[in-house]
């Protein structure tokens, strides 16, 4: 595991986006695994920036997503299909036919789900996987748990993820409560995961992540069993794992 200790989210943002951009420079039929949230919508617009100077082409570029709400079309401006048009694939060269979201429409749930992970086999895997964290250690939408869930399925979101979601919609009601997501098998078959994290609400989620012992209960935790995983996190997320002295 290399982690990358950056001073802010600038910095972070310009950071993974180079770990990206590397992987689209050297591999540019590469199979992106792509997050929401606002921890990388500065490194998505640093991607945006290179692909408009002509330095990162993403002409032969797919991409599959975590996660998207159950029950948000496309359209809805809180889904992730519509967050990843309007911070990423709406800017850069891309051909939309080839990035997916799960469809958080679909009537037929484990239908859905099969489909989806029938779509990233059929891609041939996964090159790289971004990764948020949230501050209760899940990565996608794969809450704390007893167990490891494998592939795409439908997750009831935390009460804490409910919360934290709350600031983007108008009312406590709007908020989804369920969500498509991957699973941890198929965040585990990427051959490399790029994990970014900043600000002090993640610094325990990070240590434990990063530290702690392997558990669903810090689905973020599996990580430390994946053989080829770049951290990229700002000093106040990083600020447990320093106190402990382990960085
Ligand atoms: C949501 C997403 C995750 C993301 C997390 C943290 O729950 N499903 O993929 O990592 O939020 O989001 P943020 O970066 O906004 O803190």
């Amino acid at each position: 595991m290399i982690i990358y200790a950056a001073k802010d989210y600038e910095e972070v943002s310009k950071k993974a986006a180079t770990v990206m951009g590397a992987l689209i420079v050297s591999k540019p039929n590469a199979v992106l695994g792509l997050a929401t949230g606002s921890t990388p919508v500065g490194m998505y617009r640093y991607l945006v920036e290179w692909c408009k100077n002509g330095d990162l082409d993403f002409s032969q570029i797919s991409s599959v997503n975590l996660d998207e709400y159950r029950g948000l079309s496309g359209d809805n401006d809180q889904s992730y299909r519509y967050f990843m048009n309007t911070n990423l694939f709406d800017h850069v060269n891309i051909d939309k036919a080839k990035t997916n979201v799960p469809n958080g429409l679909a009537e037929d749930a484990d239908q859905a789900c099969a489909e989806y992970n029938a779509i990233i086999r059929s891609m041939g895997g996964v090159d790289m996987q971004l990764l948020g964290i949230g501050g209760n250690g899940h990565i996608g939408f794969n809450e704390p748990s007893d167990v490891f869930e494998k592939e795409t399925h439908v997750v009831d979101l935390a009460e804490s993820t409910i919360q934290a979601n709350a600031r983007f919609f108008e009312s406590m009601d709007d908020v989804p409560k369920q969500a498509f997501t991957m699973g941890i098998k198929n965040i585990m078959e990427a051959k490399k995961i790029l994990l970014v994290a900043t600000g002090a609400a993640k610094a325990d989620a990070l240590y434990k992540a990063l530290y702690g012992p392997i558990t669903p209960q810090v689905p973020a935790s599996i990580l430390q069993l994946h053989s080829d995983v770049v951290v990229v996190a700002d000093e106040e997320a990083l600020s447990v794992i320093r106190e402990k002295g382990l960085l």
